[in-house]
């Protein structure tokens, strides 16, 4: 069958990076988690402290964009790939609250957006591949074989991100938690460049009340119906 470029769009914390995950081990793809790569950037901004009244200074930022560069590496041992920022890997570091605090005032930005639009694009060059974000059926990959958008019911992602959190940090609240993705959602959606929306073409699946293993098998019967003769 044809290498496919499926894409996968929705708010935080909807379970798009399970299901890319879990589709790109079904159908033995390469997996991008676009998410991790604005994390990347968020993450370079705090470690080097470019704020400015509290605020990410957003023109030091985008000067400095060229002197950053974001790599995904397989890691055997994980079974995933670690997100390395200039050689080093940040993939713990890129989860941690203070990165979600900012992270969606750095996607905002036409400069950070375009750089890695490019580094995404040049990823799926060769298809096989599935790539989770809030703009990829819509501006990374428009011509995507399969376009999914995932939803769920704000409090039951808010109640899965608190499960997933609160092993590594106890000191985080439930509603601490929903007030970030309400926040998140919000400036995702109302973003002048690429604001997080449903492509026309795109397969809406709301997983607020499916198991993992359900939501699998409903893409997959669905990846199955629209590939038929490809
Ligand atoms: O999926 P995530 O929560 O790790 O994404 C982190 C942030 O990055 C999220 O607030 C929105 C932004 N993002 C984006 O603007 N475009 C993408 N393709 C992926 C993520």
């Amino acid at each position: 069958m044809k290498k496919l470029t499926i894409a996968i769009d929705g708010f935080s914390s909807c379970g798009k990076s399970t299901l890319a995950k879990d589709l790109a081990k079904e159908l033995n793809y390469i997996f991008v988690d676009s998410g991790a790569m604005y994390r990347g950037i968020a993450y370079y901004v705090l470690q080097n402290k470019l704020f400015i009244n509290g605020e990410p200074d957003k023109i030091t930022l985008i000067n400095k964009l060229d002197e950053i560069t974001l790599a995904f590496e397989y890691n055997p041992e994980k079974f995933e790939s670690d997100l390395l920022l200039n050689g080093i890997i940040i993939s713990n570091e890129i989860r941690k609250p203070e990165v979600a605090a900012i992270v969606s005032k750095i996607a905002v930005l036409k400069e950070v957006r375009t750089k890695l639009v490019k580094t995404q694009q040049k990823l799926g060059e060769l298809g096989g591949i599935i790539m989770d974000g809030r703009d990829i059926g819509t501006v990374v990959f428009p011509f995507a074989d399969i376009k999914f958008f995932v939803t769920a019911d704000p409090t039951i992602r808010a109640e899965r991100r608190y499960k997933e959190l609160i092993l590594k940090d106890p000191t985080l609240t439930l509603a601490a938690i929903k007030a970030n993705l309400d926040e998140r959602d919000f400036l995702d959606t109302t973003r002048e460049i690429s604001p997080l929306k449903k492509a026309n073409d795109a397969i809406e699946i709301d997983n607020s009340n499916l198991s993992r293993e359900a939501q699998l098998a409903f893409a997959l019967k669905l990846i199955k119906q629209r590939t038929i003769g490809l």
